[in-house]
Parts: C-alpha cells; sequence; structure tokens
C-alpha cells in the first residue's frame, strides 16, 4: 500500500478497532503526530497540543476514567486496546478549537494509513472535557489551565486488514451550484 496514491488513500481510509498490543516505534508516532501539528489552523493559530500517550499504566488509567464516568461504557476499553493515544488539546478561547483539532486529526488518520498503522478517532475525553477526574488526568499529563480535550486517536497496528476495503458513502450530499441550465 505503500504508493497507494493520495486520493485512494483517503476514500480507502477505515477506522481501525482491533489493534495489535505491540508498541508503535516512536519515529513512526512521531512520523504521524507531525502530519497533524502540520494541519491547517484558523488564523494558523496553531492552538492544538499532542500528548502522545504509550505509558501502559496512563492508557489503562485513561480507559478506566471513561468506564467509570461515562454512561454506556462501564464494560469497554474506550481505545479498543490500542497500545498508543494521541490525546489533542485546545484553548477555550479559540472559537475554533474543534475545527483545528479535527484537521488535525484527519492528517494524522491519513499519515497513520499511509504508514501502515490503524487508527481511530476517539471521542470519550471530549465528552469528559468537564469530568473533574479527566481534567485531574490531563493536569497530570501536564495541561495548563484554558486547555481542553477535543478528542484523542487511537493508533497501533491493525489486527486485521489496514485497508478492508472501500465502504460506499451515500450520505454527504452535494449540491453543485454552477449558474448553468441543467448542470
Ligand atoms: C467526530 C468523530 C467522532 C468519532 N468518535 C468515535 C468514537 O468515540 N469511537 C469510535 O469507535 N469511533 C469514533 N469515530 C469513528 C467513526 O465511527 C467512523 O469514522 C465512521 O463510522 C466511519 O467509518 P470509517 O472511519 O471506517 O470510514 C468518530 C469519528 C468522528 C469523525
Amino acid at each position: 500500500m505503500k504508493n497507494m496514491d493520495l486520493l485512494n488513500l483517503l476514500l480507502d481510509r477505515r477506522s481501525c478497532r482491533k489493534f495489535r498490543p505491540e508498541p508503535l516505534d516512536r519515529p513512526t508516532l512521531a512520523a504521524i503526530v507531525e502530519a497533524g501539528r502540520y494541519a491547517p489552523s484558523a488564523m494558523n493559530g496553531q492552538l492544538c497540543r499532542f500528548y502522545v500517550i504509550t505509558d501502559p499504566q496512563m492508557l489503562q488509567r485513561i480507559s478506566d476514567t471513561v468506564s467509570r464516568r461515562l454512561k454506556g461504557f462501564e464494560e469497554k476499553d474506550c481505545r479498543y486496546g490500542a497500545p498508543a493515544l494521541v490525546l489533542v488539546t485546545n484553548q477555550e478561547s479559540n472559537g475554533c478549537a474543534l475545527q483545528d483539532a479535527a484537521c488535525a486529526m484527519e492528517n494524522m488518520m491519513l499519515a497513520a494509513s499511509a504508514v501502515g498503522v490503524g487508527s481511530c478517532w476517539i471521542n470519550q475525553p471530549y465528552h469528559l472535557r468537564k469530568d473533574e477526574e479527566m481534567q485531574a488526568l490531563l493536569t497530570e499529563l501536564g495541561a495548563q489551565s484554558g486547555e481542553f480535550p477535543c478528542c484523542s486517536l487511537a493508533l497501533g497496528l491493525p489486527e486485521g486488514p489496514l485497508f478492508p476495503g472501500r465502504r460506499e458513502h451515500t450520505g454527504n450530499g452535494v449540491t453543485w451550484v454552477t449558474g448553468e441550465k441543467n448542470s
């Protein structure tokens, strides 16, 4: 898949929810996060912060916090056992915080696919952004006041195929407005 061109990669990327337990090497993780850092941001603010978490204990604590504090996750590991999680924060004062974070996430998901790594957007840290246990974990990671979790990305080697097949998209309608008749 290394030479897959970008347009095919865009259409073939899929979320991975079954990860192999072995850790990713640091250069691979760093390349994925660098793609996130180079995402566009409103007014080029570059206000995202990326917490690259590979410490098994911290990963477990994040999963446990979600299980304890978020209804419906009592029996689940929200990160699907992935050996790495990139938590993306931004500033509460940034009106485009979520949009900036989303651009970074898409860049990282595509970069992950390009280097053979499975990824899945994990949104639960955002849902717990006002939860004191999640906030305490963030503080432990080094987050400053005014920073909030926008989203996170589970990363790891996929248990199955990285590209299990292109899935037809029937939503996301398109309206063309060309000014021409019968366009
Ligand atoms: C904003 C957003 C939030 C998401 N949150 C989660 C999540 O918390 N857990 C999860 O397993 N997948 C999550 N996903 C992944 C979507 O479920 C997935 O992208 C969608 O089902 C399409 O599948 P695909 O990524 O394989 O094309 C999220 C995706 C987005 C864009």
